[in-house]
């Protein structure tokens, strides 16, 4: 296949997988994608062995890297980054959290488990140590989500030769991105699993394609098979960017429990909270999000606020959940799409890719035949 991303990034395929599972991105890449890597799931050090592992694999093929670098988000002390943040979440908000995981009787953690440093770093000063160990690495895109790209981003990935790409869900995004100097937008509407606004893939899509003024255009959420994929591409998508399909990927790193839950959701069964982040992100509705929605209950706190309150819960909840607690199994949940409701397995992130790739000629071929 060829499209203007297939020629700008030396892909056999129009075809992105999102994950932060150094084993999908390279499976991807592999299969003839672009495996990128979600960076901000990793401190430093992490992501600089991760890269280092998906090169091994990956033998020279491209793949990339993704960054979340809010725009907005809640300052803090850099000389105590993590203590000055917590300073600021309200004892109620504690109280709430702590109350919510003993009604369902959520076991403490076994190990320590808090990642603060993790959530305190979305920021640009925090995303500046992940780009040094990006571009020390030998990557072919560098992708940003929640707003322009940080300092510098954009003309260090001209100076290596790395394409920039940055997600947008409204029109105005994409002009302040070409503004920016992006080389390529995601047009990622409200389908999408994590961080998305609210306009749908069908409308944002053409949107975005007409500003681009000629840049290539990713069109992404809701892309799980062929026929989505042909779609994309008859919007004048260059290319498809996908990211709930790959946790149906054997080589995705959640629990078995979420992916049990996956498969058996429907379409229907996602929202877009603000009760993981503190921006809305669409994910799997469930017991969780009933408590935050009861009167009397707490407001979500802005991002990094809110992740640095319920992190902890999470992982204890996950760590429960995946031993089968009921309690835990009623609250669990992640960052998914509404493409979910078309989960039936869970299979090699190659099969995944080299089926959502022939199916698209297939359908394309076929939609020819219309004429
Ligand atoms: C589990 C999960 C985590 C995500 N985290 C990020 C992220 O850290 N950075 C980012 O740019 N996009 C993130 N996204 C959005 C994806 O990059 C992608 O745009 C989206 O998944 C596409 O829609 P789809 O879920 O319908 O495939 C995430 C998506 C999922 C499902």
């Amino acid at each position: 296949m060829h499209t203007p991303f297939t020629d700008l990034v030396g892909v056999r395929y129009p075809i992105v997988g999102f994950n932060r599972s150094p084993g999908v991105v390279a499976a991807v890449t592999n299969a003839g994608g672009l495996g990128v890597l979600a960076a901000s799931a990793f401190r430093p050090e992490e992501l600089d062995a991760q890269l280092t592992w998906i090169e091994e694999q990956t033998g020279g093929k491209p793949y990339g890297v993704d960054l979340l670098v809010p725009e907005k988000f809640v300052a803090g002390d850099p000389g105590d980054l993590v203590a000055s943040l917590r300073a600021q979440i309200p004892a109620e908000h504690f109280e709430f959290v702590g109350q919510l995981l003993k009604t369902y009787g959520i076991p403490a953690a076994s190990r320590p488990t808090l990642a603060d440093d993790i959530a305190a770093s979305l920021n640009p000063d925090g995303a500046a140590a992940l780009l040094d160990v990006a571009f020390s690495h030998r990557i072919s895109l560098i992708a940003n989500a929640l707003g322009t790209p940080p300092p510098g981003l954009v003309a260090r990935g001209k100076d290596a030769g790395v394409v920039v790409a940055s997600l947008v869900g409204q029109r105005k995004h994409a002009l302040r991105q070409l503004e920016a100097g992006v080389d390529v937008l995601i047009a990622q509407g409200t389908e999408a699993g994590g961080h998305t606004g609210t306009i749908a893939t069908m409308v944002l899509t053409p949107e975005i394609t007409e500003v681009a003024a000629g840049r290539p255009v990713l069109a992404a959420g809701g892309i799980a098979s062929g026929a989505q994929m042909a779609a994309a591409l008859a919007l004048g998508a260059a290319g498809v960017w996908c990211g709930s399909v790959w946790l149906s990927a054997e080589e995705d790193v959640a629990n078995q429990a979420i992916k049990d839950k996956f498969l058996r959701a429907t379409s229907s069964d996602t929202l877009r909270s603000p009760t993981r982040t503190g921006k809305p992100a669409r994910q799997l509705r469930s017991a969780w999000h009933e408590e935050w929605e009861k009167a009397g209950s707490p407001a979500p706190l802005p991002m990094p606020l809110q992740p640095i309150l319920v992190n902890e819960a999470w992982q204890r909840i996950d760590a429960a959940a995946d031993a089968g607690h009921e309690g835990a199994l009623a609250l669990e949940s992640f960052f998914i799409g509404q493409v979910v409701g078309s989960f039936t397995a869970i299979r090699p992130a190659a099969d995944i890719t080299r089926e959502i790739v022939t199916d698209c000629e297939k359908r394309i071929a076929e939609l020819g035949g219309l004429l």
